[in-house]
């Protein structure tokens, strides 16, 4: 299969915007928040988060999660992880017949338990089996596969290694948070790697990491290379910016407006499931908030008011929230 083919599998937008996906962010970036976050859009593909696929796993019951339109008309690829050779290849079959028009494998969770048990970013420690279990899920479908991955585990020693053994496995792209697993969250992403990627690779790498506006964006393309841009957090804290990095490529304006702030979080509310606990809720409607009031200055300072709400209503708390969200987007 020749470059060619694997670039269109990442094609630019008609303005020349690279493609645009949404990190898969277990626990915190969940089908309400896709959900609400889809209701603005910009981005092109959403990861879903891991399923995580134990050596005993019951694939049909755990693939019940997947719901392959949950976002649509935008597509949203199924993230798997384990260990076990055969089991990933059934979950990837099982996905694919529920819908799934990609799987990406994950290789790059920092999780003790997840790592005590083989997966994850563990497997950087081993490119063979890296590259044996991607293999073996890349013949099992029909459907594009994708591995993201961290730069190491304990360090880059083997960096090219693990490149390689992705590459040689017939994945169609990878996508690269270039921090090690013991780094987690520490320090900076390293960029240099992503690019260092880009020269080692044929396929396309997609770059991921501490992208937190439009200007983050178009410096990693430029310092990179990299063939498409995957963001996460900064999604979380500012779920316009999709909308910004296609407009800045359109070169027309991108107005958000605070009503559309207050749209996504009803829609964020509206999607939470009915049988959750209103305790449940209300963290869960803070979790979102306090991202958002990262954003800058202004809403820092505000953060912990609104945090720190003790009551029981979901009205009450975006009553609280409101005014002070205004004034850091307006001021911004
Ligand atoms: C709360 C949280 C949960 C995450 N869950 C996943 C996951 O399920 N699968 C995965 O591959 N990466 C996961 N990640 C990593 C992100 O997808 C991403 O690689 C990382 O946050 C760096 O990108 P960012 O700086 O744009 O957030 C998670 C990150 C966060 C913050």
């Amino acid at each position: 299969m020749g470059i060619k083919t694997f670039m269109n599998f990442l094609p630019k937008d008609t303005n020349g915007c690279p493609f645009l996906l949404l990190a898969p962010m277990e626990g915190v970036g969940d089908a309400p928040f896709r959900k609400a976050i889809a209701s603005i859009g910009g981005f092109d593909e959403a990861i879903k988060d891991f399923l995580r696929v134990p050596k005993n796993a019951h694939i049909k019951s755990l693939a019940k999660v997947y719901i392959a339109n949950e976002i649509a008309p935008i597509p949203l690829a199924a993230q798997i992880m384990g260990s076990d050779v055969e089991l990933m290849a059934q979950m990837a079959i099982e996905l694919e017949n529920r819908g799934a028009l990609h799987i990406d494998l994950n290789f790059g969770c920092p999780s003790k338990i997840v790592n005590g048990r083989g997966s994850g970013a563990s497997l950087l420690k081993n490119p063979a089996i890296l590259e044996k279990i991607a293999k073996r899920v890349v013949e099992a479908v029909s459907i594009p596969v994708s591995i993201k991955m961290r730069s190491g585990y304990h360090d880059i020693s083997l960096f090219k290694e693990n490149l390689l053994a992705a590459e040689g496995s017939g994945v169609k792209y990878i996508t690269l948070h270039p921090r090690t697993k013991v780094q987690e969250y520490d320090s900076s992403a390293n960029w240099a790697l992503i690019a260092e990627a880009k020269s080692i690779l044929k396929i396309p790498v997609v770059g991921n990491g501490d992208i937190f506006s439009l200007n983050d964006a178009l410096r990693m393309l430029k310092d990179t290379g990299c063939d498409g841009l995957m963001i996460g957090r900064g999604a979380l804290i500012n779920p316009f910016i999709f909308n910004q990095i296609k407009s800045h490529f359109s070169k027309k304006e991108y107005k958000s407006f605070f009503c559309d702030l207050v749209k996504y979080l009803e829609k964020y509310i509206c999607e939470l499931a009915d049988d959750i606990q209103m305790r449940t809720k209300i963290n869960k409607l803070k979790q979102i908030m306090s991202f958002l009031f990262q954003g800058n200055e202004i809403l820092l300072k505000n953060r912990m008011a609104v945090l720190s709400y003790k009551g029981t209503e979901l009205q009450e708390l975006m009553d609280l929230a409101i005014p002070f969200l205004k004034e850091g987007f307006e001021k911004c």
